[in-house]
């Protein structure tokens, strides 16, 4: 069996290294894959540093689309998709999350009549506004096969009359998680100039955060205002970068802005972090699988499990609101865990023997 695995967005990267590691096993020997990287994520730091990091072997395909407009972005991916797909003749195509890259395969697939299965199926936020939130609303409409990551998840495609193909195999990011894991130590938290257990890691990058100058104000406000007591990391991703430099915001206090991170000294700062400020679907889960407290820089989140127990919070998205969500979660005991939600870290393996047809 030939799968085509497309990916092209940081997140996509580490949910397909755990498949592409998993497949090495002698018991998927029938099953090989080929990787697409559409090019949406470019920069060494957002892209190339991970695949090194990560291991994952080089794709067969780059089509370098770069940034644009959602329409242009989408559909030049489509059109070198297309091609690839024809040559190739993949017997499935496996498509990770909900970026326009997600969009482009899942479209590329059901229109050239190849399986089209889809990793991290059926989370909503119920928020059509968002870009992410009609990417995966139509990756699952087209989806033959539909794989969650949790019970949530298939409860949101049950509503939509969906359960055909369904199947529940857990989150990849807690494969990808458990893998990186070992390589956390408190070293890499020292080399910030921060102390284990004594700052705040923070990440902004979602259109609804940083397209308006006032939201994205607003944002940096709270975490400046926090960085008044307590040290602030905040790893930029490129797009908040520009946006911040256009609106003319500079941090102020302890805010530390600092460039992209790979994904092990990422999970050790979140491992160490003593509250966790997000607007990332992903780090919410590694703040939640570390037993770190989290705050999403949101209004809704897809994760609703972590809300539980307070493990993960959605302010009230003004400048106060945030400072004392952070405050508050800052003082929570650690002395629980957080229930289990994502699964027993072995969803690749799961995903590989729906596709060998074994489950
Ligand atoms: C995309 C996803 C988002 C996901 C995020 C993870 C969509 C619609 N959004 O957002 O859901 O959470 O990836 O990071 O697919 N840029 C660079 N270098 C890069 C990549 C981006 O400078 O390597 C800058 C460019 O200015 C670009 C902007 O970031 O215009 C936006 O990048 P894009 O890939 O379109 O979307 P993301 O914001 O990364």
């Amino acid at each position: 069996m030939k799968i085509l695995s497309v990916v092209g967005a940081r997140p996509q990267f580490i949910k397909a290294s755990t498949v592409s590691r998993r497949l090495k096993d002698e018991r998927f020997r029938g099953l090989s894959e080929a990787i697409v990287h559409t090019g949406q994520h470019y920069d060494d730091a957002m892209s190339g540093a991970f695949f090194r990091e990560l291991e994952i072997p080089e794709p067969r395909w780059n089509l370098a689309v770069g940034s644009g407009p959602h329409g242009a972005q989408t559909g030049r991916m489509m059109e070198r998709l297309e091609g690839v797909a024809s040559d190739y003749k993949p017997d499935v195509i496996l498509v990770y999350g909900y970026t326009n890259s997600t969009l482009a395969g899942a479209l590329v697939a059901a229109k050239s009549g190849v399986t089209l299965a889809h990793v991290e199926a059926g989370l909503r936020s119920f928020r059509r506004a968002m870009p992410e939130e009609i990417n995966r609303a139509v990756t699952d409409r087209v989806s033959d096969t539909l794989f969650c990551p949790t019970q949530q998840a298939i409860d949101n495609l049950k509503a939509e009359g969906r359960t055909k193909g369904v199947h529940l195999v857990g989150d990849v990011m807690y494969d990808a998680f458990l893998h990186a894991a070992k390589r956390c130590t408190p070293e890499i938290v020292e080399r910030f100039g921060l102390e284990p257990g004594r700052y705040v890691l923070a990440t902004i990058h979602r259109a609804e955060n940083t397209d308006q100058r006032e939201r994205l104000a607003t944002l940096f406000d709270a975490l400046s205002h926090v960085a008044t007591t307590t040290p602030v990391l905040l790893p930029i991703h490129p797009r908040t970068a520009v946006l911040l430099s256009d609106a003319g915001i500079g941090p102020k206090h302890n805010l530390k802005l600092v460039d992209p991170v790979p994904h092990a000294e990422l999970l050790s700062l979140i491992m160490y972090a003593a509250v966790v400020a997000t607007d990332s679907g992903g780090m919410q889960k590694e703040a939640y699988l570390a037993g770190v407290p989290c705050v999403t820089l949101r209004d809704e989140t897809e994760w609703t499990e972590t809300l539980a127990g307070g493990w993960n919070r959605l302010p009230r998205m003004d400048a106060a609101g945030i400072v004392e969500a952070i405050s508050a979660a800052s003082g929570m005991s650690r002395s629980v865990r957080p229930p289990p939600v994502f699964g027993d870290g072995n969803a690749a393996a799961a995903i590989l023997e729906v596709l060998a047809g074994r489950r």
